[in-house]
């Protein structure tokens, strides 16, 4: 008990907010029967009792999912207060603080168990938001914004002293993104702040596209999801890095390659390996499914990898286009949608459904057109380069 008592007073020390059940327990008692329990709120570590026949657990915080303008006024009220508070944008949800209070960032890092040297972005929902934030709007940031934003698009720029390093990991520069979902808007709006922000899963685990997502992954770990029902995109934003002589993707996303070279004329792709981490989070490991994840080149490989895994007892599932799923009769699928952007917006709740029910997830190769090819750059990172081909060809 002493041991849970000294357990429970170091997370008092991390500084969450301390809401405890306490429970007293009989001296005389061998088993220190509990006879009696109660719940306090302390606001410091010093005003909690000390005693050893105290044992103390410290309760999570209650987690609720809100909507509407009630919703935002909360969201702003607990950003204000210098807490942290899931939202929807139109890519991802995002667990967002202010961007300026480093103690608020910093829970961030905590709820999610995100490594400190991997970067947020900040959120913004105008363009003056910008003065405080980066050293200098260059023509090409100038061009990318009156292109793509509001959208699912992050621009790296040089940043301004005002950030907070915990902010940008120490780095000199800042990505900056302003979503283009009216939730997100009006949320930043309301917090008359920007809003520093991951995507709100837990570190390693798929980004989430619904509140429910958010749930399963921070239940207990924060205050307020803000729902805003599906993404509409449903991959994580494009990053380019405009910091650097020839405009780079760090990340690939519904803002295509080709897209952006219309616009700045030229634009290279992020491929080295990541040795000083560009995108300190390509150096982090990959979500990864926690059943087994395979790349199946077509339908035919698919089921051809499908009938063997049966063979030997287990029981996998074909992630694919609706067209694809209708060739395979016979074998459990999980239709992804018609076309590009509904597989872009399913992929990931579709990844989530599977990983919990399935020894395995077989995923037909979408290509790499446009939007298909960020897709497949999460989806072969999670199958961590396994890929399969029919035998027929
Ligand atoms: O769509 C999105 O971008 C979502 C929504 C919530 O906006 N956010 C998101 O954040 O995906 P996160 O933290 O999960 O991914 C951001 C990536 C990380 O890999 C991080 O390393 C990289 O952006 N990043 C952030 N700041 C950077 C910087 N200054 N330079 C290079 N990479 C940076
Ligand atoms: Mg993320």
């Amino acid at each position: 008990m002493q041991e849970q008592y000294a357990k429970n007073l170091k997370k008092c020390a991390d500084g969450r907010k301390i809401r405890a059940k306490i429970y007293t327990y009989a001296k005389k008692s061998k088993d220190f029967l509990r006879t009696r329990a109660r719940r306090e709120s302390f606001s410091t570590k010093k005003q909690l009792p000390r005693s050893a026949f105290w044992a103390i657990i410290i309760e999570s915080m209650e987690t609720m999912i809100m909507s509407g303008d009630e919703a935002i006024a909360l969201g702003a009220k607990i950003v204000g207060e210098g807490g942290i508070v899931a939202f929807p944008t139109e890519t991802v949800y995002g667990l967002g603080a202010d961007a300026f209070n480093a103690a608020a960032v910093q829970k961030i890092y905590r709820a999610k168990g995100r490594p400190s040297d991997n970067p947020l972005i900040v959120h913004i929902s105008r363009e003056s938001q910008l003065d405080g934030l980066v050293a200098e709007v260059t023509p090409a940031a100038k061009a990318a914004m009156a292109a793509f934003m509001p959208g699912p698009i992050t621009l790296i720029l040089p940043k301004s002293s005002a950030v907070p390093d915990i902010v940008s990991a120490g780095l000199s520069t800042v990505g900056i993104r302003m979503p283009s979902h009216p939730i997100a808007r009006k949320f930043i709006d309301a917090c008359k702040t920007p809003i520093a922000a991951p995507s709100a899963n837990a570190s390693k685990h798929v980004s989430p596209t619904s509140a429910a997502h958010v749930f399963a992954d921070l239940q207990g770990r924060i205050p307020l999801i803000i729902d805003g029902g599906e993404c509409e995109v449903g991959i994580e934003s494009t990053i380019l890095d405009l910091s650097v002589p020839v405009p780079t993707i760090l990340r690939p996303g519904a803002i295509t390659a080709e897209m952006i070279a219309e616009v700045l004329g030229g634009v290279q792709t992020f491929e080295g390996k990541v040795m000083v981490a560009k995108a300190p989070g390509m150096k982090y490991t990959h979500y990864a499914p926690k059943c087994g994840a395979i790349v199946a080149a077509d339908a035919d490989a698919a089921r051809e990898e499908y009938l063997k895994r049966a063979a030997d007892g287990e029981s996998w599932v074909v992630l694919a286009r609706d067209k694809d799923c209708a060739a395979l009769d016979g074998v459990r699928t999980l239709p992804l949608g018609g076309d590009d952007a509904q597989v872009c917006r399913n992929v990931y709740a579709a990844l989530r459904y599977a990983e919990t029910r399935f020894d395995g997830i077989l995923f037909v190769d979408l290509g790499d057109k446009g939007v298909c090819g960020s897709v497949m750059n999460r989806v072969n990172k999670s199958a961590g380069g396994r890929k399969v081909f029919s035998s027929k060809k």
